[in-house]
């Protein structure tokens, strides 16, 4: 028996989510190929029938499937909160995309297990971790302890060692995109690495990094459902989660700072500086980039 399918028979939670991921992918795959009409929540916050049927029918199964699960999704359910174990919806993150037809948006489910006698604003423990693209057919999943898999095979981040050969990941919120500090931080962090891609569903780019396609992912204002699971991958996967200075990340902190750990201390301080708006390090010239890296690759021989 090979190992990947000892370990996939030890998962509790993952075999049913997964399932209920899939199915609600197929609605969105099938409501992507239609096209669905745009409805505004705010001034660019999209939604459509399709971020809703998605919900009713996670929120159905996953009250089919755990009961006495509690369940908080974007679109509105809120059930079971006092529950020791809640789910995290995001019934389509990546709306804007979607109703664009720009192949990019997924379904992400996280479960929080939540001790007896909790205080409200206390985080659980994440436990478990489903992220499903649909258009790639691309299942992600994690349990706490478990490792992540991504359809079935070990999820590992990438080894990238340093910032300037990094391809890094932010987002920008849909409200209040006035009040935004994140494109000074765009600027900057393209400017040191190979590259920062705007994909337009944190979520996936979350997915991504647990993945090694994407180094590191930053965004300043998230809700619980776009991060849950998400996270949870990115740990089990090697990798590192906190806020900006190396805080603790939780769940309704906002800001996500996600990245492969080898270069975490790197991108805090690159934050640390600009937050304290202090001269940042200086570029570094190609030439010294190369005699940089030229050294590197001498010391490892
Ligand atoms: C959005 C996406 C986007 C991020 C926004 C989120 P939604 O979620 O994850 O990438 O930049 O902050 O609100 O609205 O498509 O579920
Ligand atoms: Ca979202
Ligand atoms: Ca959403």
């Amino acid at each position: 028996m090979s190992r990947a399918r000892t370990v996939t028979q030890q998962w509790v939670w993952v075999p049913k989510a997964s399932s209920i991921a899939r199915e609600a992918g197929a609605r969105l795959r099938e409501f992507f190929h239609q096209g669905v009409e745009t409805e505004y929540k705010g001034d660019v916050d999209l939604v459509t029938v399709a971020d809703r049927t998605s919900e009713k029918l996670i929120r159905e199964r996953l009250g089919e499937a755990f009961p006495e699960h509690g369940i908080f999704g974007e679109e509105g359910t809120r059930e079971r909160l006092g529950a020791e174990f809640r789910w995290y919806v995001d019934p389509l993150d990546g709306t804007t995309n979607f109703t664009h037809g720009f192949p990019q948006f997924c379904v992400s489910l996280g479960l929080e297990q939540r001790p007896a006698g909790l205080a409200p604003d206390q985080d659980g423990t994440m436990v478990a971790a489903v992220i499903y693209d649909p258009l790639r057919d691309e299942l992600y999943a994690a349990e706490r302890g478990r490792g992540a898999r991504l359809n079935g095979k070990p999820l590992r981040v990438s080894r990238t060692p340093e910032l300037a050969e990094a391809l890094v990941g932010t987002g920008f919120p849909s409200s209040k995109r006035h009040d935004n500090p994140n494109v000074h931080f765009y600027q900057e962090f393209t400017l040191r690495s190979h590259g920062v891609r705007r994909a337009g569903s944190a979520a996936l780019d979350l997915a991504f990094v647990a993945a090694g396609r994407l180094d590191a992912f930053w965004e300043f204002k998230l809700n619980p459902w776009d991060t849950a699971a998400g996270v949870l991958l990115v740990q089990e996967a090697g990798g590192q989660v906190t806020g900006f200075s190396g805080n603790t990340f939780r769940l309704d902190s906002r800001e996500v700072l996600a990245s492969n750990g080898l270069i975490h201390g790197e991108l805090m301080a690159l934050f640390d500086d600009m937050f304290a708006g202090r001269n940042l390090a200086p570029i570094l010239t190609p030439q010294e980039f190369a005699a940089r890296r030229a050294a590197r690759e001498a010391k490892a021989g």
